[in-house]
């Protein structure tokens, strides 16, 4: 088969990586990739991965491209390309393409969409409201004392979410989304949720219009700084599994979540194929969900899919045709920890073009993988291109084991201005031990 992923981050990295060892797969390009996915091989022939320089959000040329080399399969990794509607513009070129269509890609697209939705059909949530007006959202956020979050309905880079703690923070935060436009068009309309407190985790599930296959949880990390301190970020390090719920608590969150949504799908009919992403926190209440996300988690992947014993391709395909029902999901025992080395500066901004020393040694490290993020090739060396550099992911027999094995690899590489967290796993590792 021929695959064409689209997108060049750390989630496609680690895409490219599992699919790669389908011995189905004979071919795969990636638009437009990333220095490290261009250096995969493909175990079926040996092939290299072909980067492309087609942006992921030009679905024009991405489907000219799909159909002038006959792709079997184009998967699907950033938010953007599916809110833009790429699986509909393919669907209707008879191009094969995993992912959800542009309704069903709505669970991210439109917060005000889900958290309606979630009211709708019952799936536990915080209390919340949908405004377009600046009276109304007022008073909702002094219903609740000003303590809430205040979010832009569309997406907005991930950082369309403002965290207040009383009322003058959260009127101003109204004004900055709703008058100012802080976040442009996404703006137009925000959600206003109770701030909700406890522990954060990351779900994920492969879903087709039947059925919805949990995977295992995760833990991100989102602020930039160790012990959650500092600007939030894309995520700077990831750890699976997230031990704050047993095999049978994790199994009862799911269905309170993704039994009322997948029948709440059916009876409004939405075909949602693709990778449902709850953001959930775990609140003495019970688990209620943030946000959804309708893709792969960045950088959840990076720590999910070494894990996974499956052949990533045949799941990919039974997602795109109603086949999950015939799916096993079978995981690793083994921890993953995703360390992510970030640029100077980044979130804010910082340079590029530094270039990358030790990536060879941090790989002889066992159970070691680093995928690339922002990365480019540069006459013949590896440089810097983006905030969120790499991501050294390691598995282990146990989660500390996994840990000291991805900061090992970590301390090996060097660029000017590199900075990650020491603190990736911390709060699994306390809950184990
Ligand atoms: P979202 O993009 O909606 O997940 O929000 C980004 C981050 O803001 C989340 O990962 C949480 O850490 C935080 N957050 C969002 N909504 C809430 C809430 N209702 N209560 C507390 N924290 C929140
Ligand atoms: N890990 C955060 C995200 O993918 O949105």
């Amino acid at each position: 088969m021929k695959v064409l992923v689209i997108g060049g981050g750390g989630r496609e990295h680690a895409l490219v990586w599992k699919l790669a060892q389908s011995p189905g797969l004979t071919r795969m390009w990636c638009a437009p990739g990333n220095a490290g996915i261009g250096l995969e091989r493909l175990a079926s022939n040996g092939e290299t991965v072909r980067c492309v320089p087609i942006s992921a959000e030009d679905l024009p040329k991405l489907a000219e491209f799909a159909i002038k080399e006959a792709v079997d399969l184009t998967v699907v990794g950033p938010d953007n390309p599916l809110a833009l509607g790429i699986v509909d513009l393919f669907l209707a070129r008879g191009l094969r393409i995993w992912g959800p269509n542009q309704s069903a890609a709505r669970f991210e697209s439109s917060k005000a969409f889900s958290q309606d939705f979630m009211s709708r059909h019952g799936i536990p949530t915080a209390q919340a409201g949908t405004f377009s007006e600046i009276p109304a959202a007022r008073a909702f956020a002094s219903t609740l004392g000003g303590r809430c979050a205040v979010k832009a309905d569309g997406l907005a880079l991930g950082k369309g979410v403002l965290l207040c703690s009383n009322e003058s923070e959260a009127f101003r935060a109204i004004d900055d989304v709703l008058v100012k436009q802080a976040f442009g068009k996404a703006g137009g309309k925000i959600v206003i949720q109770e701030m909700l407190e406890g522990m954060e985790i990351s779900l994920h599930a492969i879903c087709d219009a039947r059925t919805a296959l949990p995977f295992p949880t995760s833990q991100d990390h989102k602020r930039a700084l160790d012990g959650d301190q500092g600007l939030n970020t894309g995520g700077m390090g990831t750890y699976s599994p997230a031990p704050f719920l047993t095999d049978a608590e994790l199994a009862r969150v799911c269905e309170s979540i993704l039994g009322p949504w997948m029948k709440g799908c059916i009876a409004e009919g939405i075909q949602f194929r693709g990778i449902l992403y709850p953001g959930v926190m775990l609140t003495r209440q019970g688990p209620k969900v943030l946000e959804f996300n309708a893709r792969f988690g960045d950088p959840e992947t990076q720590v999910y899919l070494p894990r996974l014993k499956n052949d990533l391709l045949e799941v990919l395909d039974a997602s795109a045709s109603d086949r999950l029902s015939n799916v096993h999901l079978e995981w690793s025992d083994q921890p993953a920890v995703c360390v992510v080395l970030a640029s100077g500066g980044y979130p804010g901004s910082y340079e590029k073009g530094k270039t990358i020393f030790g990536l060879e040694d941090a790989h002889q490290i066992p159970g070691v993988k680093v995928f690339h993020a922002g990365t480019a090739e540069v006459d013949g060396k590896i440089v810097t291109q983006g905030g969120r550099v790499l991501g050294v992911t390691a598995t282990g027999p146990t989660l500390s084991k996994a840990r000291s094995l991805a900061y090992q690899a970590a301390d090996l590489i060097r660029f000017e201005g590199k900075h990650c967290r020491r603190d990736i796993a911390s709060k699994g590792i306390s809950q184990s031990v």
